[in-house]
């Protein structure tokens, strides 16, 4: 292991800058190559078989590129569906975002927690498990909302959004019966942290949003115990596994993330 082998983090957006941010707290002379999967964007809107192909072929790729030493899916989307292929396709430890339903479960008085995530994301039978595991005594309502992915990557481009669009999106849990009496929503999908304010703002009454990206750097943490780092922190690359469009709007909030280098791929 060289010091100067990268934690690679994968998402299709600026998402995954909701788990940088704890990494980095917890090691921050780590260096962080943080690809966006532009071409894939948006994964939540995509089938099964399609990430379960894409992603262990785009995150083996990246890695051997950049040689990381683990790479973390910062997608709670290409997690829930592609962990076992990505485990099974690469060498290196993986880390994956999965729906922090257990310290939901843990806190909520109600109980009754929301799930917002990607419309894939709380279809997925890995859901059903984290449930009846973890808060079986728990009412978990669902919704899948691909507008709040958009709205967050408006807003890392500091571009405005609709003032009503966080009240219609809560109102997808909310609304459905039994929805009222909900306490706690899970952040399901890495981009919703980056507007937690904005919908803590809209909620028609106090809840407490839980995310997990603590639990995903202290991990990262335990996994890379003893290695070697950089003796100072360095800037980060962020790598655009580009559609074709303009990364330029992007880059201001990159670089309030630290990020200096940029590559397409
Ligand atoms: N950030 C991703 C997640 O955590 C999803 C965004 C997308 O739909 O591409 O699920």
């Amino acid at each position: 292991m060289r010091a100067d082998q990268p934690l690679l983090l994968l998402d299709t957006g600026v998402g995954g800058l909701s788990i940088l941010g704890p990494i980095r707290k917890l090691l921050p002379r780590a260096p962080i190559v943080y690809a966006l999967d532009q071409a894939g964007f948006p994964y939540g809107q995509k089938s099964e078989a399609e990430l379960a192909a894409r992603v262990p072929a785009l995150l083996g790729r990246l890695a051997e590129h950049v040689d990381a030493r683990l790479a973390v899916i910062a997608c709670n989307t290409a997690s829930v569906i592609a962990l076992d292929p990505v485990r099974a396709a690469l060498a290196i430890p993986i880390v994956g975002t999965v729906p922090a339903i257990k310290p939901a479960a843990a806190i909520s008085k109600s109980r009754v927690i929301g799930v917002l995530g990607t419309a894939a994301t709380v279809r997925q039978p890995y859901v059903d498990n984290l449930s009846r595991e973890f808060a079986s005594d728990c009412t978990v309502i669902r919704h899948g909302s691909h507008e709040l992915v958009a709205l967050a990557e408006q807003k890392m481009r500091s571009r405005p959004t609709d003032p009503n669009a966080y009240a219609r999106v809560l109102d997808g849990l909310f609304g459905q019966p039994g929805g009222d009496k909900i306490d706690t929503i899970v952040l399901s999908c890495t981009h919703f942290p980056l507007v937690e304010a904005e919908l803590a703002a809209a909620s028609p009454h106090p809840v407490a949003f839980v995310h997990g990206g603590d639990g995903i750097a202290r991990r990262v943490a335990h996994l890379t115990e003893g290695q070697p780092w950089p003796e100072e922190p360095r800037p980060g690359t962020a790598i655009f596994v580009s559609d074709g469009s303009d990364p330029e709007p992007l880059r201001p909030g990159l670089a309030q993330y630290g990020f200096e280098n940029f590559e397409t791929l």
